[in-house]
């Protein structure tokens, strides 16, 4: 028998902090040291941009974004969750910076060469 899952609150906000070390509402399991790393290797930094496959509520794409000064471009399939992520934008003042799209990653409506990093974690397409 399975449980339903968590409503998202303060406690499951404190227990994300804890285990990953960010409260996104993540829905894999890349800790916030390997988020960072990833920034380093992607060589993220201001005029760069970043696309983020599978990116659910903004975790790391959004984080990346803020930590780094890079742009983003965050795609999923769920609405939800970039809604989540963009309203998110908005509050940590990074919505210049950032940008929701619903695509497959499959199924990419961008050009050739738009991006210079391309990021996901914790996403089987
Ligand atoms: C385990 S979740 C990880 C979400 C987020 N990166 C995180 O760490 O919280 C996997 C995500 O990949 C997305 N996904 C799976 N297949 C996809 C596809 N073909 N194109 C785009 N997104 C996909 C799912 O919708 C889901 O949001």
């Amino acid at each position: 028998m399975s449980l339903p899952p968590l409503p998202r609150g303060a406690v499951t906000d404190r227990i994300e902090r804890r285990v990953i070390g960010a409260d996104f509402g993540a829905d894999g399991y890349t800790t916030r040291t390997q988020a960072d790393e990833l920034a380093r290797h992607l060589h993220l930094r201001p005029g760069r941009r970043l696309l983020e496959l599978g990116s659910g509520r903004g975790w790391p794409g959004l984080y990346l974004a803020a930590r780094t000064g890079c742009a983003v471009v965050l795609t999923d399939l769920p609405v939800d969750g970039l809604a989540i992520a963009n309203r998110r934008a908005t509050r940590e003042g990074v919505d210049a910076r950032c940008a929701v799209v619903a695509a497959s990653g499959q199924h990419l409506p961008f050009a050739a060469e738009t991006f210079d990093a391309v990021g996901h974690a914790d996403v089987l397409c």
